[in-house]
């Protein structure tokens, strides 16, 4: 058998489904039942039937499908995989900003600790963000811990004032202004398609600004045919998959995000044999962790 018959057959014995980012490598995400974007992947986590999830992310995304399903097994093909802005906020800081403004909502990026989660209002992914902060009652926001999707967010929502937090996706800032000025030099008829994840100077450049699965939804329906995009380059797959005859470039140093390379086929299948690598984490964090993460599930609708 191949790895990937293996990997179909233990998933009916272990009564399991695999979900997969759009970052993993294309062999992971052809083995998925179900590829997305974080805010999709957060949702059908939600209604599953089976009883093990193989998450195929980094750390933030299999504990956020624990906290939602914390009766389930979350098993994670390698527990080194993480996403180093998760941890780039403190709960210090929440307090602080928390003690000096009143009305003030804690807004936080799904890349975070569950512990971040923990002391947050309301989670956002990069899909959902504008719309659930201009759904907020509070006027000021504190936005952790991303402050590049924070200022992109705060241009779209002026009416809110803003407090930021210095984390960033060190795969998204260093896409490079020269590198992408170059690639549009070279394609002048392409759509610049750009995480928000990116630096400032990069979005200025951009024509269409989205997630991952909206930037793919977006190339689908454009009738253009050639499109430079500015994130990580395992979104390359599904683009060309679905549009055969669209030509898609990336920058000449390719975004890679090297915790979310560490899915691989050989992993998922050596999960579902011996039930390693599952996602642990503690009743009570799980507890106060879920209400953001409902909330957003909630306004995100
Ligand atoms: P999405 O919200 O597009 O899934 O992005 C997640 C992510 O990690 C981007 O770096
Ligand atoms: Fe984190 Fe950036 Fe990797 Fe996304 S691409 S998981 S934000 S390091």
């Amino acid at each position: 058998m191949t790895v990937t018959e293996e990997i179909h057959a233990l998933k009916k014995e272990r009564d399991a489904v695999i979900l997969a980012h759009y970052y993993a490598e294309p062999g992971v995400q052809e083995v998925a039942d179900y590829v997305g974007d974080s805010f999709y992947l957060s949702r059908v986590a939600v209604g599953l039937s089976e009883q093990t999830i193989v998450f195929c992310g980094v750390a933030f995304m299999g504990e956020s499908a624990k906290i939602l399903n914390p009766e389930k097994t979350v098993l994670m093909p390698d527990l080194g995989a993480d996403c180093p802005m998760a941890h780039m906020a403190d709960a210090g800081m929440i307090r602080r900003m928390r003690e000096q403004y009143e009305d003030l909502a804690v807004v936080c990026y799904i890349n975070s600790t569950a512990e971040l989660k923990k002391h947050s209002d309301v989670c956002v992914t990069s899909a959902n963000a504008v719309k659930i902060v201009r759904a907020l009652p509070n006027r000021k926001i504190f936005f952790i811990p991303d402050r590049n999707l924070a200022r992109y967010v705060a241009r779209q929502v002026p009416e809110k004032h803003f407090l930021f937090n210095e984390g960033y996706c060190p795969v998204h800032e260093k896409i490079q202004i020269q590198e992408l000025l170059k690639a549009k030099a070279e394609h002048p008829e392409a759509i610049v398609l750009s995480h928000p994840e990116c630096a400032e100077k990069v979005l200025e450049q951009s024509d269409h600004i989205g997630s991952t699965s909206e930037i793919i939804g977006y190339a689908s329906k454009s009738a253009c045919e050639e499109f430079i995009v500015c994130t990580e380059k395992g979104v390359r797959w599904k683009l060309e998959k679905d549009n055969p005859g669209k030509r898609f470039y990336f920058t000449d140093t390719e975004p890679v995000c090297r915790d979310m390379k560490l899915n691989t086929p050989d992993k998922i299948l050596h999960v579902l044999k011996t039930g390693e690598n599952e996602v642990e984490v503690d009743a009570g964090l799980q507890e106060l962790s879920k209400k953001p993460l409902e909330r957003m599930l909630e306004l995100g609708k």
